[in-house]
């Protein structure tokens, strides 16, 4: 499948295959065994809507004390590795890279959604982020360096990845809205996103 280029996302649709997105789902539940799934809030003390979760040697933490990358799950465990098969894939998209030492877990209900945001808790950001959907479809909204001004958007169905580099790493972007029911991959509907990032 050939990449598609909005601005400087380059989106890649259906990069993985249903049976490798069934393998993705199973070793995402080994690792949610391990780090659980919580609700983060905003450091003003908001509900997200979305739950979160991490593997690789760091894990993105919301809380009241801020926004930040720590070691360990709230629990005390270490975060689990980052599962191979996104390894792979990200040595596949972005060999020039280095290697990620994070992958971000999400998980959206039916209503959850994401407001725009710029990725910027990274030390490096010439680093790309690179993004895989699962589940239900998602209406992803691309837009600028600073907030406000003109925006893209598209529908991200699963299997699907969006690498940001370039300009986009620094581009605002968010999740409008899940359609429910959109796919059969998880058995209780939902949608998993993962982004891979390179922390330090
Ligand atoms: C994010 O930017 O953190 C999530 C993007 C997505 O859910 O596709
Ligand atoms: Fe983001």
């Amino acid at each position: 499948m050939t990449a598609l280029r909005i601005r400087d996302f380059e989106i890649h649709p259906g990069y993985f295959a249903p049976d490798a997105q069934a393998q993705l789902v199973a070793d995402l539940r080994d690792c949610l065994g391990q780090a659980p799934l919580v609700q983060p809030v905003t450091p003003r003390g908001t509900p997200m809507s979305v739950r979160m979760s991490s593997a690789g040697a760091y894990g993105w933490i919301s809380d009241r004390k801020g926004y930040r990358y720590e070691r360990l799950h709230p629990s005390g465990v270490p975060w689990p590795p980052i599962p191979a098969e996104l390894l792979a894939m990200w040595q596949d998209l972005v060999p020039d890279a280095r290697a990620p030492e994070c992958c971000l877990i999400n998980w959206y209900d039916a209503t959850a959604k994401m407001g725009m945001h710029q990725d910027r808790d990274e030390a490096d950001l010439s680093q790309p982020v690179v993004s895989v959907s699962l589940g239900d479809e998602a209406l992803f909204r691309m837009g600028n360096a600073t907030r406000g001004g003109k925006t893209e958007s598209v529908w991200l169905k699963s299997g699907d990845v969006v690498v940001m580099g370039g300009e986009a790493r620094r581009a605002y972007h968010g999740i409008d809205r899940i359609r429910p029911n959109s796919s059969t991959l998880l058995p209780k509907g939902g949608r998993i996103n993962l982004t891979l990032r390179v922390v330090t």
